[in-house]
């Protein structure tokens, strides 16, 4: 592995630590050439592994650089491959947890132009989603993040937006900072079935929130009439024409999905004061659990205060009629799969 351009060119790099996956030449010659000709500022390299990406940006003009990994054999490397460039007056290598030095950047106030993740592959997405969400106060304007992948991004602030190319079996996807900072909100709920209720906040949740990930997900207190799968089909259907709204399966605890999805807020309907017990139950116990997901409630229209799915089930198996109960686009669907009780409302 060499450096590709600038300064330090043609520099061969320390050979790579076991453990350690780096990013290709050819990977990285695409990634600096899909940025573009300039580089200035500063460039923090996360999950650095031998820094030849951090490396090759202090090569090509970026003015200083931080470098975060764990791996004693990698950090070793990082060392040798500054001086190797002669780059190392630019250069600070922090050893330790990425989130951790994340929060010490932060608390610093320290902003960057440039930000590399590539996290290794086997890291969980929950710690992937939940770095991703604290990129955005440390990306100066202007700035982008590259975040390098081993599978296409699926879920996520990620897949939302920017722009993912796939070289071989790398994925790389390039980020504007609006793209990093846009704040997404997750709708949970077992939907079974979407109800005109639930479609309503959905609508006014996607008003407030840059993007709405609609989570349809297993309450273990219910026995679901539909499959998740049809349940997400019935919702796609009804939102599709609503803009950035997408809809997710989700098993787990909802506030690991919402870390994945680099959430902010979980957004529930509210309809009446009995729904209040429970609602303020599970928010209480999902802020004990993750403290910086913030729960949001909307208050549901009056006209929708009597709403429910089990509602809507118990009317479609006795064959009654759930017109403006569910939206129109599903009411046929809804009336066939409902339709003729098994006892399971
Ligand atoms: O429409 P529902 O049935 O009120 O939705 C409930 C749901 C799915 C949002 C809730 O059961 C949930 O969050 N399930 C995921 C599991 C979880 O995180 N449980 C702890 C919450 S206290």
């Amino acid at each position: 592995m060499r450096i590709i351009a600038g300064t330090a060119r043609g520099t061969r790099l320390a050979p790579v630590p076991t453990r350690v996956r780096p990013t290709s030449d050819f990977v990285r010659e695409s990634v600096f050439n899909a940025l573009g000709q300039f580089f200035s500022g500063e460039v923090l390299d996360l999950y650095a592994g031998t820094g030849a990406l951090g490396i090759e940006a202090l090569s090509r003009g970026c003015e200083g650089a931080v470098f975060v990994e764990k791996d004693r054999r990698a950090l070793a490397a990082i060392r040798e491959n500054l001086r190797r460039a002669r780059v190392a007056d630019r250069a600070e290598v922090f050893a330790g947890d990425v989130g951790r030095v994340l929060d010490r950047m932060l608390t610093d106030g320290r902003q960057f132009n440039l930000i590399f993740a590539d996290p290794p592959y086997r890291i969980a997405a929950t710690e992937v989603g939940g770095v991703l969400s604290r990129l955005g106060a440390l990306l100066a304007s202007g700035g982008r993040v590259v975040i390098e992948s081993g599978e296409a991004p699926s879920g996520g602030t990620v897949s939302k937006k920017g722009v993912t190319r796939r070289y071989g079996g790398t994925y790389v996807t390039i980020l504007e900072r609006s793209e990093i900072t846009m704040i997404v909100a997750v709708c949970p709920g077992s939907f079974d079935p979407v109800t005109v209720g639930h479609l309503d906040i959905i609508r006014r949740a996607s008003k407030i929130f840059d993007h709405v990930v609609v989570a349809v997900g297993a309450n273990l207190h219910k026995k679901p009439r539909l499959p998740a799968v049809e349940r997400a089909r019935l919702i796609e259907k009804v939102t599709a024409e609503i803009d950035d709204v997408s809809v997710e399966l989700m098993d787990g605890l909802l506030v690991d999905f919402a870390r994945e999805q680099g959430a902010r807020a979980i957004v529930k309907g509210l309809r009446a004061v009995s729904d209040f017990e429970s609602e303020f139950e599970q928010a209480q116990l999902n802020r004990t659990m993750s403290p910086e997901l913030e729960t949001v409630f909307i208050m549901a229209l009056a006209e929708h205060s009597f709403l429910s799915s089990s509602a809507v089930r118990e009317i479609a198996s006795f064959g009654g009629d759930v017109r403006g109960l569910v939206p129109d686009g599903i009411l046929e669907t809804v009336r066939e799969i409902y339709s003729g009780s098994d006892g399971n409302i």
